[in-house]
């Protein structure tokens, strides 16, 4: 894909599925889920890079109660046959997350098979408590078993764009969320 100028790069937006204000109020129930789980253990909120940096953001801002903020970044691959991977963790987490209720804030769970492979690793390292909380969530792509403690929206299997999610390095900086069009 090359975008050339600004007409080609709106072209690429479908549709909306999910305007600024439906996210504002989700955002509100991920903020108490986090609040109402508070007990003085320390939380850590984990962002999985790239696609999860607006939603965590946006997501923090609802919070009230002490929270840190961390940052991973990780690549799966793959064999064919095998629904599980080898993670290649491209940026780690400097705190030790044994003293932290820990929640993982993801963009989206599609095959599962990333974040699956990133929840195994947090586990190793015993977290007080692992939960995650995940902005979109596709089922019908699912390829291992894995739920979300905390899902904002199911969505059908299109590709969508903005409010952190990509095409191609674009599209981060939509406020809402859009399908892609891959036709025009
Ligand atoms: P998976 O769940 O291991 O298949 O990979 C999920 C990752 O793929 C997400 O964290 C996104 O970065 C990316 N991804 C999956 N579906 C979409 C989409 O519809 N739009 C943009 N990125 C997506
Ligand atoms: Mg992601």
């Amino acid at each position: 894909m090359e975008i050339r100028n600004c007409d080609e790069f709106n072209k690429k937006i479908k549709r909306i599925l999910i305007s600024e204000n439906e996210i504002k109020d989700k955002l509100k129930t991920a903020g108490k889920f986090i609040n109402d789980s508070y007990d003085g253990t320390p939380i850590l909120l984990v962002s999985i890079l790239k696609g999860s940096f607006v939603f965590l953001a946006d997501l923090c801002r609802e919070i009230s109660v002490p929270c840190e903020i961390g940052f991973m970044a990780a690549k799966s691959y793959y064999e064919s046959t095998n629904s599980s991977g080898i993670v290649s963790i491209t940026m780690d987490l400097q705190q030790d997350i044994s003293k932290y209720s820990v929640f993982i804030i993801e963009d989206i769970i599609d095959t599962g098979r990333t974040l699956k492979d990133v929840i195994k690793l947090l586990k190793s390292r015993n977290p007080i408590s692992l939960k995650v909380i995940t902005l979109l969530d596709k089922p019908e792509r699912r390829l291992v078993e894995l739920n979300a403690d905390l899902s904002l929206f199911t969505i059908p299997d299109h590709f969508v764009i903005g409010y952190g999610l990509d095409y191609g390095e674009l599209y981060r900086n939509l406020p809402y969320i859009a399908e892609y069009d891959s036709e025009v």
